[in-house]
């Protein structure tokens, strides 16, 4: 009996040491907030999801349609407002400093240090995912996104041989396109795809200096001068291009009209990419990728990332924690990143089963951020705050769609706009 009892004592320990690893593994459970719907993004979250629930933790969705993510973030504040926030949700650039400071997200140094996240990450990312120096936020992705997108048999069809490289060569190709009788530009009209375009016809019209003036330092002369005009009478003239119906479509059936051969090009960042691949669509043979117009030089960067909400149960904590952790981890990267049609955010991760647009996307942000060319996209919340990104969409959507507004009264109502949001 006697010798049994250091038996029985390891045994109840070993019990008891697995009973809590079992429970703060088993009973744990985040609420994620995201607005990753389309066939594409939906395919990429569940791979997030998977992982997560192989450890034991339990994964609830809070998914709220609608492409750039403002939907998801109108009920996100409803919530937060209403004392309920979700465990983590997808907040990108500097709305991720307004969550912190009004005291909703909670500090992950801890999980960052165990795993390095300091020396894994590019620093201008790590700077981004912190809030007064601590991480409140994990990074997922690199989106580029200053692409255009091609269906190269609808081009040879029409007798366009290569992708447009300047504007000039892409209305001479679209007035092809348009008399073979397809559609030229598959387009959205939602206010952030009209935003997508303008800031990328900005990058080209006034290079990747203009870009970081008006967009980052929000200056008067850039918002309202010369250069801002020719760019708003050029993202005007890409009106004629698209069709009838663009109002109101989402972002994922215009990529459908470009994969479906009814339209030959798409401006939009490399999600779209996701979509060509959940089609079954191959990089280089049926899609083309190539930077828009005129900005081969600049990389307007779009990276995902979820925020961490306050939580109070030490379970949901433990599953908190490793999602965060999890999301660094190159298994994650490698996957999600395959599927979501961008790179991963840590540039050690083995890119070999990456195409072609992925290896130039990953290139092309390394030789633009020595270049001082790498540039946090404006339509898609890196650059400014939320009302400064709520004013441009105002007036770029309102212009583009009011066919009696001149360029000239556009850009003095951008100025006026951005003050008073700013
Ligand atoms: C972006 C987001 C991308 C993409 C897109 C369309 O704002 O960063 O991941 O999914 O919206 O929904």
């Amino acid at each position: 009996m006697i010798r049994l009892k250091p038996l029985m004592l390891a045994a109840a320990v070993g019990l008891s040491a697995f009973s809590a690893a079992a429970s703060s593994y088993a009973a744990g459970q985040v609420e994620v907030l995201h607005w990753w719907t389309s066939g594409g993004e939906a395919k990429s979250v569940a791979e997030l999801k998977k992982l997560l629930e192989k450890e034991g933790y339990t994964w609830k969705d809070f998914a709220v349609a609608g492409g750039g993510g403002d939907s998801a973030m109108t009920v996100l504040k409803s919530r937060a407002v209403s004392g309920n926030p979700p465990t983590a949700a997808q907040i990108k650039g500097p709305e991720i400093q307004e969550w912190a400071e009004l005291g909703f997200l909670t500090n992950l140094d801890d999980v960052a240090d165990k795993n390095n996240w300091d020396k894994l990450l590019p620093k201008v990312v790590a700077d981004g995912m912190k809030y007064e120096g601590h991480y409140v936020a994990v990074p997922v992705n690199v989106h580029r996104v200053n692409w255009m997108w091609g269906n190269p048999e609808v081009m040879k069809k029409a007798g366009v041989e290569t992708m447009p490289t300047n504007w000039d060569e892409f209305f001479a190709d679209a007035d092809k396109i348009k008399a073979a009788g397809f559609i030229p530009l598959a387009h959205g009209g939602q206010d952030w795809q009209d935003a997508t375009t303008f800031e990328a016809v900005a990058l080209s019209v006034g290079g990747p200096e203009f870009f970081r003036k008006a967009f980052v330092d929000l200056d008067d002369d850039a918002l309202g001068g010369e250069t801002m005009v020719k760019t708003l009478k050029t993202f005007k003239r890409l009106r004629d291009y698209i069709d009838p119906d663009a109002a109101g479509r989402d972002w994922n059936l215009a990529t459908a009209m470009v994969i479906n051969g009814k339209a030959a090009f798409q401006i939009m960042g490399d999600w779209a990419k996701g979509e060509f691949l959940n089609a079954g669509k191959v990089a280089g043979k049926d899609f083309l990728c190539a930077a828009v117009p005129g900005t081969a030089n600049a990389y307007t960067y779009n990276i995902d990332s979820f925020a961490m909400f306050k939580v109070k149960n030490k379970d949901d904590k433990a599953a908190q924690d490793a999602l965060a952790r999890i999301i660094m981890e190159p298994t994650f990267q490698k996957v999600f990143n395959l599927n979501k049609g961008s790179i991963p955010v840590r540039p050690d991760i083995d890119m070999a089963d990456f195409d072609a647009c992925a290896h130039k996307s990953m290139e092309d942000f390394q030789a633009d951020a020595k270049a001082g060319t790498l540039l946090p996209s404006m339509a898609h919340g890196m650059a400014a705050s939320s009302y400064v990104k709520g004013a441009i969409y105002d007036v770029v959507t309102n212009f583009f769609n009011d066919a009696d507004m001149t360029a000239e009264e556009a850009a003095e109502r951008l100025v006026k706009a951005v003050d008073a949001a700013g």
